[in-house]
């Protein structure tokens, strides 16, 4: 039987050392503040935006919330953006994603003044990964190397396969496990004999963001599997890019969906939010 891999417990554990670095650091008078900005009334960014408050008020960190209305132009929201930026008392800033269409999400990301870049989106957060330098990174990439360290799964010198190329996952997630010393292949929606790519992994790691579309065919026997997906089904219920149920008696370890990536993103926010008194000192 394959292992599962238990994503809320590592979180978990990660959020009880943040609280207590929190405290120490409260200790020597240092408070950490984070500005979460959010731009309409989007459902689903209203919920992420709530947890992510609400990880903050658990470790001690400040949170600030910006609510601004759908029609806000992209003038002000930079504004707010560069005086955030400019205020010593606030160590992160956060600009929920999507945003409305009139708004370029690029301007906004870059806006973002670097060292207060916590979610690694800006593209000096990317290129200091690329080359190896200190930088933000990723916080769904970040979680998953975190997340197979903890769970005792070795990556150094083993072929690594990403389904996804996107610039918040699955880019972010190959560079990283390369910097992990595994051999990482690339594969996406245009990859030719996408079975075959998949099935060399003994790490695959699915960001493609098609409900269940990776059954066990996909899957080397023992391989451990990653869903970075996340969908609702039409019963309500929650499932991820993997075929949990097909694939769980060929693999090794699995990620459930939900309980497996989705809590170590916002733990890992957390830590880069900790981490920014580090790079701002
Ligand atoms: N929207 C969905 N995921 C994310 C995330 O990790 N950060 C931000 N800022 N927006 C998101």
């Amino acid at each position: 039987m394959a292992k599962i891999i238990d994503g809320k417990a590592v979180a978990a554990q990660i959020k009880e050392e943040l609280k207590e670095r929190t405290a120490q650091l409260k200790e020597k008078g240092i408070e950490i503040t984070l500005a979460v900005i959010q731009v309409g009334k989007d459902a689903a960014s209203g919920v992420y935006v709530g947890n992510k408050k609400k990880a903050c008020a658990y470790i001690g960190i400040r949170s600030l919330a910006y609510e601004l209305e759908e029609g806000t132009t992209q003038e002000e929201l930079l504004a707010l953006i560069d005086e955030l930026n400019g205020r010593k008392d606030v160590n992160g800033i956060l600009v929920q994603l999507p945003l409305p269409a009139h708004i370029e999400e690029d301007k906004v990301i870059s806006a973002i003044c670097p060292e207060k870049d916590v979610d690694g989106f800006h593209p000096q957060s990317v290129g200091a990964l690329c080359i190896g330098q200190a930088g933000f990174v990723s916080c769904t990439p970040a979680g998953i190397i975190q997340l197979l360290k903890r769970s005792g799964i070795e990556i150094a010198g083993k072929e690594c396969v990403v389904i996804g190329r996107s610039n918040i996952v699955g880019k972010p997630m190959s560079l990283l496990m390369l910097r992990e010393n595994a051999t990482v292949t690339i594969a996406h929606s245009r990859t030719e004999n996408l079975k075959e790519v998949a099935k060399r992994a003994d790490i695959l790691i699915v960001a493609i963001g098609r409900p269940k579309m990776i059954t066990r065919e996909y899957i080397k026997e023992g391989a451990v599997v990653i869903d970075v997906g996340i969908h609702r089904k039409e019963d309500h219920r929650l499932c991820g890019d993997v075929d949990y149920d097909d694939v769980m008696p060929v693999c090794g370890a699995i990620t459930p969906v939900p309980g497996g990536v989705g809590p170590m993103t916002i733990a890992m926010l957390m830590n880069n939010c900790v981490e920014s008194i580090r790079l701002q000192s």
